[in-house]
């Protein structure tokens, strides 16, 4: 069993496969001309499998697949079937522009769920968000997953004066598909440019629908980060992810591995173990992971409080989010 110092049982790893990604998401990478990590030091399909061996030993049940975007990793398909024989849930966190091509290969490994990030419903906003003209092939490549069965979550980082006019539109996405929509208070991170007046609070948020909708709060899981709602008549429903005004860290069970193998204990940590060097040496991996999981901080990594109204993103000490994966 993996625990920190305050008994929250560790079992649910987040593993970026790479911080390369085929969109310019402004609010996640620090700068267009970002250098990416070459591939020799990021983990090798053998490490990554091997390294999450000891975590699933240690009780680990949940790993999610993150990036950068997890799919454009040329060895992406060998390390999702290798990872799914694992006795674990297996899921993944893309843009969504892959899944045609990768449909298969998530079927085989056993994933039931993807979570697609999505934070427009117009295409040249969309454009505008990702550099990248493919809102049409996301927006297919979700059908397509619909049509599989797979579970859907859409996340929606809203941020104000971009897209928090989209929240309507996103619900009622919701009337007749089985999606669920997360909208996500933006978050700082080194080179993201935040700052307090672009975020969209969950207390925001929650008005916004309510212009609108009825939206009956639903009891959510154990460790979830998502505070889940539903919209009587809707097939769909919806959830709010409010790390920044109501964190959610007193049951969290999350660590994450960054895809150049080094130990995050939190999204917001300071400090990051190196466990590929270890491994890579020969060394016991296992009592690294202990002890950086012990030495946990009790809320959002000791780095954000309350007032943030005048946090300078650039002050925090943390790697940019295209390197941690969410
Ligand atoms: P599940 O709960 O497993 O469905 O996934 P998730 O929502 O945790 O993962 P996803 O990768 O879809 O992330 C959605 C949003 O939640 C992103 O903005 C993440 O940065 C944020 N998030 C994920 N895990 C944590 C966490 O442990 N703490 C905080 N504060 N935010 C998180
Ligand atoms: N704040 C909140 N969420 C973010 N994501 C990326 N950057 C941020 C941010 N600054 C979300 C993306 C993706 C998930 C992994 O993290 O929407 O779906
Ligand atoms: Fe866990 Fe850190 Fe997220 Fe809080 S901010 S829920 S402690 S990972």
């Amino acid at each position: 069993m993996i625990a920190d110092s305050f008994g929250r049982v560790h079992d649910y790893l987040r593993i970026s496969l790479t911080d390369n990604c085929n969109f310019r998401c402004f609010y996640c990478m620090p700068e267009e001309d970002y250098d990416f990590t070459p591939a020799s030091r990021l983990m090798q399909p053998n490490e990554i499998l091997a390294i999450a061996k000891t975590f699933v030993e240690q009780g680990v049940k949940k790993i999610r697949l993150t990036g950068g975007e997890p799919l454009v990793r040329k060895d992406a398909a060998e390390i999702i079937l290798g990872l799914g024989k694992l006795p674990v849930e297996l899921v993944i966190t893309t843009n969504g522009t892959r899944i045609s091509e990768m449909l298969p290969v998530l079927l085989e490994a056993g994933i039931k769920t993807v979570n697609i990030s999505l934070d427009t419903l117009q295409p040249e906003k969309f454009f505008m968000i990702t550099r990248r003209d493919v809102f049409h092939q996301v927006r297919s490549n979700i059908e397509l997953l619909l049509q599989h069965k797979i579970t859907v979550k859409v996340n929606m980082v809203v941020m104000k004066g971009l897209n928090d006019g989209e929240i309507k539109d996103f619900i009622n996405w919701t009337k007749h598909n089985p999606i669920q929509i997360r909208f996500i208070e933006f978050m700082p991170f080194t080179g993201n440019k935040w700052t307090s007046n672009k975020m969209f609070s969950l207390d925001e948020i929650l008005k916004t629908v309510e212009l609108d909708f009825i939206a009956l709060p639903v009891k959510s899981a154990p460790n979830d980060t998502a505070k889940g709602f539903m919209i009587p008549g809707h097939e769909g429903s919806f959830a709010i992810i409010s790390t920044m005004t109501a964190p959610f860290c007193s049951t969290c069970n999350r660590m994450r591995l960054t895809a150049d193998g080094k130990l995050k204990n939190c999204l917001f940590s300071v400090g990051e173990t190196d466990l590929l060097t270890a491994y890579r040496a020969g060394e016991e991996i296992l009592p690294l992971i202990k002890a950086s999981i012990w030495a946990k901080e009790k809320e959002l990594g000791g780095q954000l409080g309350k007032h943030f109204e005048n946090l300078d993103a650039d002050t925090l000490t943390n790697r940019s989010m295209i390197t941690i994966g969410g």
